[in-house]
């Protein structure tokens, strides 16, 4: 869109919104608004895990990656990596380091892009250590960027078996990119390894938790489902680097690193220290959801590796470790603590079941591989957890060759519950697109649309933005998602995370640096629909709507009921650079109560948010009450506005207008949507 023109000719109807309060369509999904999460981004590790050491246990490629040498020309020192009696079998390498005692020897570790440490907030150190020769003492500290020494711990007398030392250090400034030293001070060598640093202060305050501003972001989306662990990652480049969450549950030490795929995906991002350790594994997803009051919705490997790699397959005759998995998983959640996989989530210190109701078999697949592979895992799934909804893939676009074959297939082989539709595209894509799910069949499969995000410039452009005029687009879009709640069952905007540093792909929901985080208007959009969810659809009438020559409205309106509440929902999304005046009408309401106007704007389509300004482009609410069921209101230029209001209903049955627009979107008739029949309005719900 160019702000500069005015996109739409002034029509001569004035524009009109009838909402036909007593005519109560779909029911809305209470999980319809999530999120998506892939450790990309550093999402996971530098991210939403607050460990802040990085390759702590010396497992990465270059097992030295992220640690530096202290005082190289002034000590006589040495630094080997070893494997020989390793504290932990599974990641069996550990770094010796060994000293003369001429003067202060070590290892520096430089953390995520930095180390973000607070002033006067208690940092946990802790280390596996064995003493080896001598009786050194070890130094554990903290400097900031400038070389300034901000808090320090020594550690004293070392066992000749592993040992964990723990230190609690408080940093006399705030840094957000500091480093950890530890230093020998004294004749001897140690063996290290295991070695972490943790803010106390973390999510719900656990030991060894998550970022809690990050999590803190992710509550007040007040999320109803969280998709996990990904995207691409769940299918690894080539299959032996497939996410298997069976490594990912446990003591944290015994979790086998793997590179993440991110590190080498895009040769314009290379991110070569980016590995997954797994301190984020499927126990704490789980247990994030439970956090957050949203369903769990984990995706397997389904025996593919990423189609945009190698493309590999498991051959069908070899599936069944691929289908146990998921058969485990399930056991893992939902399984009693007698059972042996809801045992190790009872040793975990969560006896109680997760409850997991969805299960995502494989990500972004396509093509007949796809096929008989879901088909396999629908099989056995379906015949022994009937109780489990499978969300199935339908290829990487929303509208290409790969995507009609997939839901045509599984349309006719009846087996899918909820397919996953992915949408990178412009905002005009967005725009347009708002009828998309108008004309879905209402006796097929339901739709999660699992990952959409309007895109500034294009699809993997690192000129992306999170502009308004993206949000703005993704809203519209939202609107039609909403009005058809009967099929569109769950979505959630993709990628979550993004750090500013060590970022491989843009835009994202959420931004991050060590130590701060914002939401994008697009968050903001998404919080939107999510905090103002409703119950019910309810049919709108609408009138003087008009059409660019692109085929963008000027308005997109839904409207839905909170049954707890009696408020009627309306969000409206004004696409134009003017305010619109419209009239509204509250159709079937005796009379109208307290409310409350929210409006997202800003002054450009190009605002952005940002860590200097994050609240730029944030929505704004105020008390609001019409004085009666009809009251004109004024919707500002580009922006998106969320009507709360409180409604008496009279029994009043509304006859469709003359100028309206296709009722509610124009389902057809038989198929559950909106009808007219003999003047009347009807919704036929087939749930
Ligand atoms: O969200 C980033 C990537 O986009 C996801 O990993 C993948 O599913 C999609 O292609």
């Amino acid at each position: 869109m160019n702000q500069a023109e005015p996109i739409l000719r002034a029509g001569k109807n004035p524009v009109s919104i009838t909402v036909l309060t007593g005519r109560p369509g779909a029911k809305i999904n209470p999980a319809m608004w999530g999120i998506f999460f892939e450790d990309i981004n550093f999402g996971a590790d530098g991210g939403l895990y607050a460990e802040l050491v990085k390759n702590r246990s010396f497992a990465f490629p270059d097992p030295l990656m992220g640690w530096t040498k202290i005082n190289p020309s002034l000590a006589d020192g040495k630094l080997s990596i070893r494997e020989d009696n390793p504290f932990e079998p599974a990641n069996p390498r550990y770094l010796r380091i060994q000293s003369a005692g001429t003067a202060p020897f070590g290892v520096a570790n430089e953390g995520f892009r930095g180390i973000g440490l607070r002033q006067d907030e208690t940092y946990d150190f802790s280390a596996r250590i064995r003493g080896v020769s001598g009786a050194p003492l070890v130094n554990v500290q903290l400097y900031g960027t400038d070389g300034t020494l901000l808090a320090s711990a020594p550690l004293r007398r070392f066992d000749s078996g592993w040992k964990t030392y723990t230190a609690t250090l408080r940093p006399n400034d705030t840094d957000p990119k500091a480093r950890l030293q530890i230093v020998l001070e004294g004749k001897g060598a140690v063996d290290l390894d295991q070695v972490s640093l943790f803010p106390r202060h973390t999510w719900k305050h656990r030991p060894g938790g998550l970022r809690a501003d990050m999590v803190q972001m992710l509550a007040d989306l007040k999320p109803g489902f969280l998709r996990f662990p990904g995207g691409c990652i769940v299918e690894g480049s080539v299959l032996e680097r497939r996410y298997q969450w069976k490594n990912t549950i446990g003591p944290v030490e015994k979790r086998r690193l793997l590179i993440n795929r991110w590190n080498y995906e895009f040769s314009h991002r290379p991110t070569p220290d980016y590995c997954q350790s797994f301190g984020l594994g499927f126990f704490e997803y789980f247990q994030l959801c439970e956090d957050l009051g949203a369903e769990p919705l984990p995706i397997i490997n389904c025996g593919m590796a990423c189609q945009f790699n190698s493309g590999e397959l498991c051959p069908l005759d070899q599936l069944d470790p691929y289908t146990q998995d998921a058969l485990d998983l399930i056991e893992f959640a939902n399984g009693p603590a007698s059972s042996p996989w809801g045992a190790q989530r009872a040793a975990m210190g969560h006896p109680r079941p997760f409850n997991m109701k969805l299960l995502g078999i494989g990500n972004e697949q396509w093509g007949p591989q796809y096929l008989e592979r879901y088909t396999r895992f629908a099989k056995v799934l379906k015949e022994k957890h009937p109780e489990i909804q499978l969300v199935s893939a339908a290829g990487p676009l929303p509208d290409d060759e790969r995507f009609k074959f997939v839901w045509s297939q599984l349309r006719e082989l009846g087996n899918a519950d909820i397919v996953d539709e992915h949408c990178y595209a412009n905002p005009a894509w967005f725009f347009t697109n708002t009828h998309r799910y108008d004309h879905y069949d209402r006796h097929g499969p339901k739709v999660f649309m699992g990952e959409y995000a309007a895109q500034s410039v294009a699809m993997v452009s690192t000129k992306n933005r999170n502009t308004l005029e993206c949000a703005l687009s993704e809203a519209a879009y939202l609107t039609g998602l909403e009005h058809n709640a009967d099929v569109v069952r769950m979505a959630s905007y993709a990628p979550l995370f993004g750090h500013a540093d060590a970022w491989q792909w843009t835009p994202n929901l959420i931004w991050v640096d060590n130590l701060r985080s914002y939401g994008t208007p697009n968050y903001y959009v998404q919080q939107l629909f999510s905090r103002n969810r409703g119950d019910v659809v309810l049919p709108t009438q609408l009138g003087g709507i008009r059409k660019s020559a692109a085929g963008v409205e000027n308005l997109y309106v839904s409207a839905t009921r909170d049954d707890k509440t009696a408020e009627i929902i309306l969000k409206v999304v004004n696409s134009t650079a003017r305010a619109i005046s419209a009239k509204l009408n509250l159709n079937g309401a005796k009379s109208v109560g307290a409310g409350t106007e929210t409006v997202l704007a800003g002054s450009s389509l190009d605002d952005v948010n940002s860590f200097n300004e994050p609240t730029k482009v944030a929505p704004k609410t105020r008390a609001f009450k019409p004085a009666s069921p009809a009251f004109k209101h004024a919707f500002p230029g580009h922006s998106m506005t969320v009507l709360r209001i409180k409604v008496k209903r009279s029994a009043v049955v509304p006859t469709a207008g003359s100028d309206s627009v296709p009722l509610s979107r124009g389902t057809p008739g038989g198929t559950p949507g909106w009808t007219r029949r003999r003047g009347r309005l009807r919704y036929n719900d087939a749930d």
